[in-house]
């Protein structure tokens, strides 16, 4: 039997959300990674170290049993953030502020309208040593949403990353070559996560066949150009990528809907799925970076001290999970199989 033993990973993009959706989603991500940084989109956002803390509270009092899981926390920017806000957090102990172009994705009607109007933010942020996330696409109308990450770039990303050189930045859930090349051609504070479903499919494994609202989040799945230029960069085992899920639970019937809304709920075989595409890629051997040393070294954290191991060997992902209050949820790759496997986690070495 083949067997892969990893520094126990950590998911660098995650969205928990919130209240019974927690005894949920806490135990499914605390199943295979140390530390996770959690989206602050909950309704309402959440802006301040205050919202910050309680909700770090919410998440920690939801581990399993025993569970040593870290969340670490993010603010949502919006026009009202005062750099006072970020000493703030700082202070509080707040790990990044995520950047959401108003209306970009699930509950972002709150977030920012003029970017340009934060930069006094940025500049504390820089002061401060906080993290830039960014959900980098543009929502003007007449922009094609398979345009948005790259005019994102060109309008905005670009500009933040010149005016502010000390700032970390990192470009979440990146799914064009032109972002790929962006961020390895900027300087050393710039990164960028990838989920796996960006690196898995590509958008006939949203549009062929029959619309599959299950595949369906934002940034949309692109062409299959794309996903090659993100599968070969992460083959070349680039520090600067590392993984993030973007697990984003929905209830199913609000994904399987005339309007059916973006994310994949991806937690229940984050670290599976991954070990599926490197190793279909022939480089497993290059899980381990992008999954638990890429990240910790950008963020200037320590990496994990145990180990985790992942077995070959197949597994179907279930049809449906279903909540306490009996909704139903797909998890992404629903009834497929997988062929690595969870064995073991949070082995001391
Ligand atoms: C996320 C969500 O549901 O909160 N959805 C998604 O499609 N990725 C929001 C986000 O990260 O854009
Ligand atoms: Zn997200």
């Amino acid at each position: 039997m083949q067997s892969l033993t990893i520094v126990t990973p950590d998911d660098w993009h995650l969205h928990f959300r919130d209240n019974e959706m927690l005894a949920e989603t806490v135990p499914a991500t605390a199943r295979c990674f140390q530390r996770a940084i959690v989206m602050p989109n909950l309704v309402p956002p959440v802006v301040n170290a205050e919202m910050a803390m309680a909700y770090k509270s919410r998440i920690e009092a939801a581990r399993p049993e025993g569970s040593t899981f870290e969340p670490l926390m993010t603010l949502f920017l919006t026009n009202t953030t005062t750099p006072q806000d970020i000493v703030d957090a700082k202070t509080a102990g707040v790990t990044a502020c995520k950047l959401y172009p108003a209306g970009a994705t699930t509950n972002s009607d709150a977030a920012v309208k003029g970017i340009k109007a934060l930069y006094p933010v940025f500049q504390a942020m820089q002061e401060q040593g906080l993290l830039l996330l960014i959900h980098g696409e543009v929502t003007e109308h007449h922009i094609d949403i398979f345009d948005r990450e790259k005019a994102f770039i060109d309008t905005h990303l670009s500009h933040i990353v010149d005016a502010f050189p000390d700032l970390k930045v990192v470009f979440e859930h990146i799914t064009t070559a032109d972002a790929a090349e962006f961020v390895s051609g900027a300087n050393d504070k710039v990164g960028a996560t990838i989920t796996p479903q960006h690196l898995l499919l590509n958008r006939n494994d949203l549009l062929v066949g029959g619309v599959r609202p299950h595949n369906y989040c934002l940034p949309v799945l692109k062409r299959n150009t794309h996903q090659k230029a993100l599968q070969d960069m992460v083959a070349s085992g680039n520090p600067k990528f590392f993984l993030g899920t973007d697990s984003a639970p929905h209830a199913k019937h609000k994904k399987e809907n005339a309007c059916g809304c973006a994310g994949c709920y991806s937690a229940w075989s984050a670290i599976e799925l991954y070990a599926e595409i490197f190793d279909q890629l022939g480089v497993i051997d290059k899980l381990e970076g992008f999954a638990s040393l890429y990240g910790p070294d950008f963020y200037g954290l320590p990496r994990n001290t145990t180990t985790t191991t992942l077995i070959k060997e197949p597994w179907q992902v279930p049809d449906q999970v279903t909540l306490a209050d009996g909704t139903d949820m797909v998890p992404f790759y629903a009834g497929q199989t997988l062929q690595w496997k969870l064995e073991s986690a949070f082995q001391n070495a």
